[in-house]
């Protein structure tokens, strides 16, 4: 087992996880769907997602991880037997599927980061033009997201402890600074009291049965949950550590992450007047809008230091993703490290070409379905297939594994270890009732309701 490497220390896996949760789920996407979706009331419905199914199904992922030192194939097989092992498969599948896409967003992050800092993109007259044809033109895309994929191989490559961990105990830190300096530099900006009262005070005008859903998978997406991410980092973890403790603050620093990065854009949006609810062009738009009103060298680090900022989010993810797969063809295949790294970045970058191509480069993969009314790139079929209806199912089936095969005996007893007054306790019964009961029950609702309205409304 020495072979699959492992955590240092307690921290280093809370760094890690953490890593993994903070994204660009937290820092592009939360902002701008919060800002679609009644700010603070999206934010609530979210934090109550959070804490209730997400948290225990965290946990839930941990234990296992922990308990069979396997990816999620392995450790459903272990548990669970073959069909089970099915699960755990299609958990990976949808890591390789999410890695794709993310892969090339990461590389539009990357690819700012370079233009605001060392380039002359900040002089363009009209950013929502630029960002159109900028996701078009698939030259400037090819290159960051072969960039970024051979960073995240180079890191996966490295290791857990070295390059994973090693990584993360550095980037995550960073990350905060930046976030907290430009919070503190929107907040003395003109109009930015607007902002916070648009972000902080709830609208529940706009919440319906749509918002209620998507806040779910955002909250599935955000704690990287229901793939098996943290089945395979659980399963580099030591037993002496607390499964509960961490769990717990990996969930609380994301969801601090997703709240200070609203934080962060909507003072900054509104003090150049820009409008909140722009959607996923909110941080490569609005905030470009932004950036450009400022001092040119100011804006170059403020708006650099804004796209690194989102660069190291998303870097610390590609890495937890391209390690589920790869972690499976170690274990499974028994193939080295070096070897499944190349294979699965290779396979995955290719899979991402359609969704680069996407965004105007190819009418096909532009138009590529119609459902729900509205003509989806494929780059949002691949979203909604693997990851708004897969993730919060994924861990409807790992809620009914534990309760009905791995039982929640097993699950007390391996959570015990590193927490010895765990049995017995109010945790204990908090969190079985939650797998047993709630979990299957509400993540089963969800999970019809948001097949209905996406493809048979
Ligand atoms: N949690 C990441 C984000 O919020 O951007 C996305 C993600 C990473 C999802 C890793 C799933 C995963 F396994």
């Amino acid at each position: 087992m020495a072979a699959r490497g492992g955590f240092s220390s307690k921290l280093g896996f809370i760094a890690a996880a953490a890593g993994s949760a903070v994204g660009l789920g937290n820092i592009w996407q939360f902002p701008y769907v919060a800002g679609q979706n009644g700010g603070a009331a999206f934010l609530l419905i979210y934090v109550a997602w959070i804490f209730l199914i997400g948290l225990p199904v965290m946990v839930g992922e941990i234990a296992v991880g922990r308990r069979t030192l396997a990816n999620p194939y392995g450790a459903y097989k272990q548990l669970g037997g073959k069909y089970w092992a099915l699960v755990g498969l299609f958990g990976i599948i949808c890591g390789v599927m999410i890695l794709s896409f993310y892969n090339v967003v990461a590389g539009w992050a990357f690819g700012y980061f370079i233009q605001v800092s060392f380039g002359n993109i900040l002089k363009e007259p009209d950013f929502a033009g630029y960002f159109n044809n900028y996701v078009a033109d698939y030259t400037d895309n090819l290159i960051f997201s072969i960039s970024f994929m051979i960073l995240t191989a180079f890191i996966v490559y490295k290791g857990v402890q070295k390059g994973i961990e090693g990584t993360s105990k550095v980037l995550m830190p960073t990350l905060f600074i930046i976030l907290i300096l430009i919070i503190i530099y929107g907040l003395t900006l003109p109009n930015a009291m607007d902002g916070v009262n648009f972000y902080l005070i709830p609208n529940f005008d706009l919440i319906n049965g749509a918002t209620i859903y998507s806040a779910l998978g955002q909250a599935f997406f955000s704690l990287s949950l229901g793939m098996g991410a943290l089945i395979t980092y659980g399963s580099y973890i030591s037993k002496q550590d607390n499964i509960i403790s961490s769990a717990t603050m990996v969930t609380v620093a994301d969801t601090m992450v997703a709240f200070l990065a609203g934080l962060m854009i909507f003072p900054l949006v509104f003090s150049q007047g820009q409008s909140p609810s722009e959607g996923p062009g909110l941080v490569f738009v609005a905030l470009m809008g932004v950036f450009q009103t400022m001092d040119p060298l100011v804006a170059r680090f403020v708006g650099g230091g804004f796209f690194l900022l989102l660069s190291f989010a998303a870097l610390t993810s590609t890495i937890s993703l391209l390690e589920v797969p790869v972690a499976f063809l170690v274990d499974e295949k028994k193939i080295s490290r070096g070897k499944a790294v190349s294979i699965m970045a290779v396979i995955i970058f290719a899979l991402g070409l359609p969704s680069m191509l996407g965004f105007g480069a190819t009418e096909v993969f532009t138009s590529f379905m119609h459902y729900e009314g509205v003509t989806k790139s494929f780059m949002d079929v691949v979203q909604d297939v693997f990851f708004v209806v897969s993730l919060p199912l994924g861990g409807f089936l790992l809620s009914i594994f534990i309760a009905t095969r791995w039982k929640n005996h097993n699950m007390s007893e391996e959570i015990s270890h590193g927490n010895a007054s765990y049995k017995g306790s109010i945790f204990e019964k908090f969190f079985n009732v939650m797998i047993t009961f709630v979990c299957p029950v509400v993540l089963g609702i969800m999970f019809v309701l948001t097949m209905l309205q996406k493809f048979f409304g």
